[in-house]
């Protein structure tokens, strides 16, 4: 166990006042992929069941969500599944393979994306609201559960192409030869998702996160033209004002502006952005999240500790949920991100005039 230091006695509240970049006493800190082949006790289970199997199976999905929170000492619990499980409600075979998830029969004509079922998320993923139940009951009222799913441009790229390629050739190709076609797919996505989100939200989680991997393969003007709209769609459709709503991307940067006008409370960005730079282009609208270099865990611990401590300078601690800038890796040592936890609840955030007494 590691000592519990600077941990408030509501971790809940402390991340959404962070989503709202309301003042906080320090930032609050987890890491994406939390759960994960990183950890033994996580290497231990896989071994005798496997990763649908998790996924689906709300007591072993909360069991699992359950690790990162005892051994890490994580501010918030994410859910255990997938962003790809909806695409199998969808009616898509659904293989995780060694080297990533693979698709049996890949949406490349008008006819495959109209046979994509409009699923009911209550009916048959009810095992994801079921373990998101089941997890709050765990952590109980203090400690906040995040709910995710992945944003329509990512699944896209994974329905179109069926699996994870360099560049997204297949579904790019779709887009700029069937653009209407392939607005109708993002459509069709966006309507399916913001269901599945609204009934993780209905099942208690805090926030939910979309990730948008794989925005940073599209241009400016392509982002504005097809993931920007349905995104925010999206969003809109969650109710805004209710349940925050952090939105992903990676290698955005020449994306930010555009990012921005999705609707989400959070951006949650990679290392390649420097996050004061990010705060100054945004303004204070839009809290951060980030974005340390995951292989950054793989060095020592002062390093570690530097990386988060700059992380929270550059935002001054204000709207900021530290986090890396993507998944945590499988190599990470478990003391790494132990030490990056740490350094998250220590590193203390510049005193700044309390609200109402400024000016
Ligand atoms: O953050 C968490 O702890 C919750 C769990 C989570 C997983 N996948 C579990 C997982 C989350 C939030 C995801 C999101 C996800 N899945 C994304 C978006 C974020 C990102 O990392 O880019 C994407 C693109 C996927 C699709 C996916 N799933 C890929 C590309 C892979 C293979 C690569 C890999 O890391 O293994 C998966 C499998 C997967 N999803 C694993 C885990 C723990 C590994 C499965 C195993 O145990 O063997």
């Amino acid at each position: 166990m590691i000592p519990d230091v600077h941990t408030p006695e509501n971790r809940k509240a402390l991340f959404l006042r962070a989503c709202r970049s309301e003042p906080v006493e320090r930032v609050p800190v987890w890491i994406m992929r939390q759960a994960g082949r990183y950890l033994p006790e996580y290497r231990a289970l896989r071994q005798k069941h496997a990763f649908l199997e998790v996924c689906k199976t709300p007591e072993l999905a909360a069991e699992v969500s359950l690790q990162p929170f005892h051994i890490v000492g994580v501010d918030a619990v994410i859910v255990f599944s997938d962003i790809l499980i909806p695409i199998e409600a969808m009616g898509m075979g659904l293989e995780l393979t060694d080297s990533g998830p693979a698709l049996a029969d890949p949406v490349r004509d008008s006819a495959h994306v109209a046979a994509l079922r409009d699923f009911d998320p209550e009916q048959e993923t009810g095992f994801v609201a079921e373990a998101i139940r089941q997890l709050s009951r765990a952590v109980g009222p203090d400690v906040p559960v995040i709910g995710f799913a992945g944003a329509p441009w990512t699944l896209a790229c994974y329905l179109v192409e069926g699996r994870a390629r360099d560049a997204f050739p297949t579904a790019k190709r779709m887009m700029f030869q069937e653009p209407a076609l392939f607005r109708t797919l993002l459509e069709k996505l966006a309507r399916t998702t913001a269901r599945y989100l609204k009934a993780q939200i209905a099942a208690g989680a805090t926030a939910v996160q979309l990730f948008d991997t794989w925005a940073g393969e599209l241009s400016e003007r392509d982002y504005e033209a097809f993931a920007l709209p349905t995104t925010q769609r999206l969003i809109a459709e969650l109710d805004p004002g209710g349940v925050p709503v952090i939105l992903y991307t990676k290698a955005s940067g020449h994306l930010l502006r555009e990012v921005a006008q999705a609707g989400a409370d959070v951006l949650s960005v990679d290392w390649r952005v420097d996050l004061a730079e990010a705060r100054q282009r945004l303004g204070n609208r839009v809290a951060l999240q980030g974005n340390v270099d995951p292989c950054v865990l793989l060095g020592p611990e002062e390093g570690i500790r530097q990386a988060a401590r700059e992380a929270i300078e550059k935002t001054g601690g204000l709207g900021h949920i530290l986090n890396l800038g993507h998944g945590i890796l499988p190599s990470t040592p478990v003391e790494a991100a132990r030490a990056f936890v740490r350094a998250g609840k220590t590193t203390s955030l510049p005193a700044r005039v309390p609200l109402g007494q400024a000016g």
